[in-house]
């Protein structure tokens, strides 16, 4: 068994605080709207979605973002919810694709959360995509909206967390 010398100590150490502190670049990218890819921040599109007044209490509105490949679902909550936009900050969106091996979640308006028909995991976009029970371990990806009250309409303007499969968002 090898010894760590104190110069290799040195050099793994600063790469640990290196990886860090790309780590933190990486997070402040995605908070301005873009996604650090190999030295690179790539920017997410701006999609306009729909007029916030089509929307329905209980109906999901489908859409992809940030590509086709992206399967997403806008909801009108009924009532103002942490992250809601629109006039009555009740508006959210997430990412479709379950964060446990993909599968495509589906919205059940009587029980008001996102279900997932392959290992039955539940995630409540009431509370930012949170997993309430099942498999998956993670919270679903918030996709990050913005409201235009001059038009009506919504837009989708990033990705909160990671999409199902992918090393990063952008691809
Ligand atoms: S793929 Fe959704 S719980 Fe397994």
């Amino acid at each position: 068994m090898s010894k760590l010398t104190r110069r290799d100590f040195m050099r793994l150490s600063g790469g640990g605080i290196a990886a860090g502190t790309a780590s933190v670049t990486g997070l402040a990218a995605a908070a301005g709207h873009g996604v650090r890819q190999g030295g690179v921040t790539l920017p997410y599109p701006r999609v306009t979605l729909v007029a916030a007044r089509e929307v329905q209490v209980g109906v999901p509105h489908g859409f992809a973002y940030p590509d086709p490949h992206s399967p997403c679902v806008l909801l009108r909550i009924g009532y103002p919810v942490p992250g809601g936009i629109g006039p009555d900050a009740d508006l959210v969106a997430h990412s479709t694709m379950c964060t446990h091996m993909g599968c495509i979640v589906t919205y059940d308006a009587a029980a008001r959360t996102l279900k997932c028909p392959c290992h039955f995991s539940i995630f409540d976009p009431e509370k930012g995509g949170q997993q309430v029970c099942g498999q998956a371990t993670e919270n679903l990806p918030r996709i990050v909206l913005e409201y235009q009250p001059a038009d009506d309409s919504i837009a989708a303007v990033a990705v909160d967390g990671l999409l199902y499969g992918r090393q990063a968002n952008i691809l």
